[in-house]
């Protein structure tokens, strides 16, 4: 069989992961990395670790490791760094976000001791419910990406590393609409000079990985890359861009459920959706325009699954409704009900209830570990912009 015509370069050397904001789901990645790697406990949800590819027909049974078949990075060659406007170690910080058990955090306590955040770039104006004191200072943005860029590098020199990824993992800003300060790279790098208050902080930490083409995923809903300045600047600098929220507890089941009604031609009149969360996420949106945020994101989801223009007798005027309410007792252990009501042959009506207990930062953390290690393999390809 002919070889495709792809030039992919080896995963040689390091893998340096960055992650802006180390709270409930970065220190669940990064102690489950280092869990995985010292054989405790195995990486359950990760499409890379875990998954298999059919090759050629069915009765071929050819169905390898994805891992064994694409060259991804080696869990024993990734290295972590990362910011937070506290100064907890991981291990520190694990422990308040109450994820993971003290027996698992104390059998890799010493890795998560050494890693420690470096001071954020911060605007409290972004993110209303927090309020640190490991923030750095700066006469304006461009300065403080310069300062993200100082980082970096004394990140990679440190340990040696031969590529990075960036994953934002830090907390939903305040809802932003794009504006002329994102629409080109000239105008973005002025607002970066004058402060301008379209400009966010994750969008900083954005252009600082960018423009040293460093791939860039948001695991949040924040604007962030998602502008047509920081797509181009991608491009420039060869780097791939991708992410929108991790979407993992009910709009998990949201990607799952909506393709299958879909599949089978039953109509949707109304999807209804509810959380309690009680973690520091859950805190910060709390705040309504953090809240807003993260809505638009949650409604989009299932508009683009449906495509209500192409089946308007089935999704064309469905009403969709989605609720997070802040309950500090459940900690990290969200609970998330839908109420959907569905029609089916001849327009008779349905209902499906759904109580999903989820664990929101453990279906987090594996997608954090795939969006990297595919991010590295598409930079490793040449791809760049938007995956
Ligand atoms: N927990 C999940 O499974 C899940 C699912 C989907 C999306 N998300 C999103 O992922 C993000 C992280 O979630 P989490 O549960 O880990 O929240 P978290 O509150 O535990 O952690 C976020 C961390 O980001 C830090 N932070 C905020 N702004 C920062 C900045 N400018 N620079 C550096 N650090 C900053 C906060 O101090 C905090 O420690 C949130 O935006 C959340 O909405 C989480």
């Amino acid at each position: 069989m002919a070889k495709p015509n792809i030039d992919i370069k080896p995963a040689s050397g390091k893998l340096g992961i960055l992650l802006p904001g180390m709270g409930a789901v970065a220190t669940t990645f990064i102690a489950g990395v280092e869990a995985v790697r010292r054989g405790i406990a195995k990486p359950i949800g990760s499409m890379t670790q875990m998954g298999t590819i059919r090759l050629g027909k069915r009765t071929d049974a050819r169905v390898p490791m994805i891992k064994d078949f694409l060259p991804l990075a080696n869990l024993d060659e990734i290295e972590f760094a990362g910011w937070d406007i506290y100064d907890d170690n991981c291990y520190d910080a694990a422990k308040k976000a109450g994820v993971l058990e003290t027996q698992l955090l104390d059998s890799v306590r010493d890795f998560l001791e050494g890693i420690r955040p470096m001071s954020a770039v911060f605007d409290q104006k972004y993110v209303k419910k927090l309020d640190g004191p490991n923030v750095k200072k700066g006469a304006n943005w461009w300065e403080l990406a310069e300062q993200l860029k100082a980082d970096i590098k004394n990140f990679q020199k440190e340990k040696n590393i031969d590529r990075m990824v960036m994953i934002w993992c830090g907390s939903t800003e305040v809802y932003i609409e794009p504006g002329p300060a994102h629409q080109t790279m000239k105008a973005f790098e002025e607002g970066l000079k004058s402060n301008d208050p379209a400009i966010t902080p994750s969008m900083v930490y954005a252009y600082a990985a960018l423009s040293m083409g460093i791939p860039f995923a948001n695991g949040a809903p924040n604007l962030s890359a998602d502008i047509p300045a920081l797509d181009a600047l991608a491009r420039e600098m060869s780097a791939p861009i991708c992410g929108k929220d991790f979407k993992t507890g009910q709009t998990l089941m949201k990607t799952i459920i909506a393709p299958g009604l879909k599949a089978r031609q039953l109509g949707l009149n109304g999807w209804f959706s509810t959380n309690i969360l009680g973690n520091r996420d859950g805190e910060v949106l709390d705040d309504p325009e953090s809240f807003k945020t993260k809505e638009v994101s949650k409604l989009s989801v299932l508009d683009s699954i449906l495509q209500p223009d192409l089946y308007p007798d089935l999704y064309g005027n469905f009403y969709h409704k989605v609720r997070i309410n802040y309950y500090p007792p459940r900690g990290d252990n969200k609970e998330g009900w839908d109420n959907i009501d569905i029609f089916g042959w001849l327009g008779y009506k349905m209902q499906i209830k759904i109580d999903f207990l989820c664990r929101d930062s453990i279906l987090a953390a594996p997608i954090c570990l795939d969006l990297a290690l595919l991010l590295d393999l598409a930079k490793r390809t040449n791809l760049s912009g938007i995956q």
